[in-house]
């Protein structure tokens, strides 16, 4: 059976391998890079900033004690925790969610992981861990690959010119000080070696990780090393599908795994805690939440937590809510694009079971994850801030796919490439 699987998957891999190359070479040759110069030398440096999920995770273990007898309590050397497919599978996804699970602590307002497992974040400086997040390269992991690429053909040198700056994307800015302190020192080294300022790409969550650096620089440091934040998918009022991610488990983008088996670890990342809906920009009246006996909006959250049965789900949620919930402008030129015309999750509606069982779900326009009305809060720094505020929809767009598209390749070529 598993012998199976994997021929399978193998496959299916190679099958999308396939594909993949050929929509390569037939892009590299019609191709052309915005400007007219395909090899330019004026070009910014671009760091690119990935979303919840969107970076290699790896793992060390010298544990005592593990969930199943199947499962490694100690590994002489990193292994990749994620994304790897074959620790997805049944049982292995328990000594999976036991690795990557945060540990909450009420006194510190801070996470740390289980006893015995060491948790690092590879390839900072380079693209490869933000490119296809499973290392084999299947095309269930692209990611960032489309965009690199067309980097690539334009001139741009991989880990030199354009560069990722992955992180921990289980915690919210508050716990990733360190990060921030090297992403300011690779951008200045960047746009030194360039001679010019650095363009910043982020998607979905790398947005709000991005708009709080942003947040924290002095207007100086900004002007003299940013020239644009090109913005992919944000949700900078948070998304409503998190409700459904913290009360019930949503196995959405891993259709093997059992909803209520991946909660245990969706329940501990801090992030997805705070990027739960914004009362700045949802209806205080409107109902995302309702079971038999209660109705939930934005402002009923701690009541939620509660009956829920997540306590420290609230204490996280208001550690992190005041980061980014100001929307201060950036003060750098930005570009916002977003997907819409995908039915994206707006409220849920639970059964007695709750939060025990899936919801009825009814869905709003967005990108398939963030909700319209969330993207569009771009819209609110526009003569807020001396800099260009720039608003791009991209029609029938997905959340992930986005960053494969051409329309979206294109507009970053011309952000580049503009004086
Ligand atoms: C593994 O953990 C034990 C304690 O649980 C410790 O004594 C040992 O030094 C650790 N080994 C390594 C290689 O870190
Ligand atoms: C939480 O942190 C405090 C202070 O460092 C420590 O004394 C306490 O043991 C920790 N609690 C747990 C449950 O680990
Ligand atoms: C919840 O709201 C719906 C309308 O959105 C209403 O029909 C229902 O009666 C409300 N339930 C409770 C328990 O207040
Ligand atoms: C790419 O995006 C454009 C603009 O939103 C859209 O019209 C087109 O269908 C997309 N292409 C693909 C292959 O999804």
């Amino acid at each position: 059976m598993a012998g199976w699987h994997r021929v399978t998957a193998s496959l299916v891999g190679v099958l999308l391998l396939l594909l993949l190359l050929s929509a390569r070479s037939r892009g590299a040759t019609l191709e052309k890079c915005a400007g007219g110069n395909p090899r330019q030398s004026h070009r910014p440096p671009v760091v690119l900033i990935p979303g919840d999920l969107g970076n290699q995770l790896d793992a060390k273990l010298n544990k005592s004690t593990v969930v199943h007898y199947i499962c490694y309590k100690k590994t002489d050397t990193f292994f990749t925790l994620w994304l790897n497919l074959e620790l997805l599978v049944p049982v292995a996804i328990d000594c999976w969610i036991d690795n990557i699970r945060l540990i909450y602590n009420k006194t510190t307002h801070t996470t740390s992981s289980p006893p015995g497992v060491d948790i690092h974040i590879p390839g900072f400086g380079q693209t490869y861990s933000v490119e296809y997040l499973d290392p084999s390269k299947r095309g269930v992991g692209m990611y960032f690959f489309s965009i690199v690429q067309a980097l690539a053909d334009c001139g741009y040198t991989r880990g030199d010119d354009v560069r990722g700056a992955p992180y921990d994307w289980r915690k919210a800015p508050n716990e990733n000080k360190p990060y921030f302190l090297e992403l300011q020192q690779m951008i200045e080294q960047m746009a030194t070696k360039a001679g010019g300022p650095v363009v910043l790409i982020a998607h979905s969550m790398g947005n709000m990780y991005t708009l709080y650096f942003l947040n924290q620089q002095p207007q100086a440091w900004k002007d003299k090393y940013i020239k644009a934040f090109i913005s992919l998918g944000a949700p900078w009022a948070g998304v409503a599908k998190t409700l459904r991610v913290v009360i019930s488990g949503d196995n959405n983008r891993i259709p093997v795994i059992s909803s209520l088996k991946i909660r245990v670890q969706q329940r501990t990342a801090v992030s997805t805690n705070w990027l739960l809906p914004y009362a700045h920009s949802w209806p205080k009246d409107q109902v995302l939440v309702q079971t038999p006996t209660t109705n939930y909006t934005v402002q009923d959250y701690q009541r939620l937590y509660a009956d829920m049965g997540f306590e420290d789900g609230w204490l996280m949620r208001q550690d992190t809510e005041p980061l980014v919930s100001d929307l201060t402008p950036p003060g750098v030129a930005i570009h916002c694009l977003y997907g819409t015309g995908i039915p994206t999750p707006a409220a849920f509606q639970y059964s007695d079971k709750f939060p025990d069982v899936e919801p009825t779900v009814t869905s709003g326009d967005g990108d398939g994850t963030v909700n319209l009305q969330s993207a569009l809060q771009c819209k609110r720094w526009a003569g807020k801030q001396k800099q260009a505020v720039a608003l791009k929809e991209l029609p029938s767009n997905e959340h992930v796919n986005m960053l494969s598209n051409v329309t979206t390749v294109d507009y970053i070529k011309t952000v580049l490439f503009s004086p």
